[in-house]
């Protein structure tokens, strides 16, 4: 991992000390993501590109936080005069509780993943469920409400608030699997108390068998697991469960090349997005609560590709 670097112009990531006293860069920066680890983000060059299009003198840069400093780290970024902050793995959490003012939606999703500094107040707000929603309706021209999802890893972090979303875009049939079951009861109850109009709700077993039947049910599968993240890492799906009607969406955006999910679905002759696509537009959703403009996405999504292929 590389050191944070106080001489260049722009470090590979700052660390929590630093932002005591950040560094002056120029562009001045203003906006930030926090993770831990957060070296890897491709966040700053979608962003940077996103700043640069709209002629925003600010850059955008990574600051690794440890768990636990999430509410000093804002009041830090308070004093320096930030603008705001994307919040990515494992702070979504701790950011929802480190705010001023919580958006609905995300007090809904349980998660926050953009704050907003206006005049020394924090705003709390999620772009991970609208970017998902926006993201489906750009890679497969169609709305979450017209669709019957199956959501593979409903019980995690990002699985539940997919899971969550998707209700309240009014879907019609949204099957929950987890590998751990007993996760899937809480959520059950919530996105029962959550229904606006008739939802059909079901849970699946990860084994082949309820997988391949339950497949041929829904429109959308979602891969809501940490499973492709690694090279190596095996099928979620049994052979012959995806056809060519199917969209799948794997959440995981793999750097070596397409996950198992996303090769299965190309054999398969069905549409596919991955974890690119919900980078995008999340972070074009932040960038529209930053500026109250519209996102300069295809600056963005040529920003994410040059960091992709660099
Ligand atoms: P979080 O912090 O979001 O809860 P996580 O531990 O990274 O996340 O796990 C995310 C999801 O991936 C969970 O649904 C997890 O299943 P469990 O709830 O059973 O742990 C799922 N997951 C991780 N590894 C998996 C595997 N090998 N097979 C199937 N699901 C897996």
């Amino acid at each position: 991992m590389p050191a944070a670097c106080h001489n260049c112009l722009v470090a590979s990531f700052y660390t929590f000390d630093q932002l005591q006293n950040f560094p002056s860069l120029t562009p001045p920066a203003r906006l930030a993501v926090i993770g831990d680890p957060i070296g890897h983000s491709k966040s700053p060059q979608m962003h940077n590109a996103a700043l640069q299009a709209c002629g925003v003198a600010a850059q955008y840069v990574r600051v690794e936080v440890p768990a636990g400093r999430v509410k000093d780290a804002f009041q830090l970024f308070c004093d320096q005069g930030f603008i705001g902050v994307n919040i990515t793995i494992p702070h979504k959490l701790e950011a929802l509780k480190a705010v001023d003012v919580v958006d609905p939606l995300a007090l809904q999703l349980g998660a926050v993943n953009t704050l907003v500094i206006r005049d020394g107040r924090r705003f709390g707000y999620n772009t991970d469920g609208p970017g998902f929603l926006r993201s489906v309706r750009e890679v497969f021209g169609v709305e979450i409400k017209d669709l019957r999802v199956l959501i593979l890893g409903a019980g995690g972090g990002a699985g539940r608030a997919v899971a969550v979303q998707c209700v309240m875009a009014g879907c019609l049939h949204l099957v929950l699997a987890n590998r751990t079951e007993s996760k899937l009861a809480p959520l059950v109850k919530e996105l029962r108390g959550l229904t606006l109009r008739s939802l059909e709700l079901e849970i699946c077993s990860l084994d082949d068998v309820s997988l391949a039947n339950v497949s041929g049910k829904v429109d959308l599968i979602v891969n809501a697991t940490s499973v492709g993240m690694k090279d190596a890492d095996q099928p979620l799906l049994p052979q012959g469960a995806l056809l060519n009607r199917h969209m799948v969406y794997d959440m995981v955006y793999r750097a070596s090349g397409p996950t198992e999910l996303i090769q299965q679905a190309a054999a398969a002759g069905s549409k596919s997005a991955d974890g690119m696509s919900l980078l995008l537009h999340q972070g074009a959703i932040s960038f529209e609560h930053w500026f109250d403009r519209p996102a300069p996405v295809e600056a963005m999504r040529a920003g994410l590709m040059a960091a992709t292929h660099a």
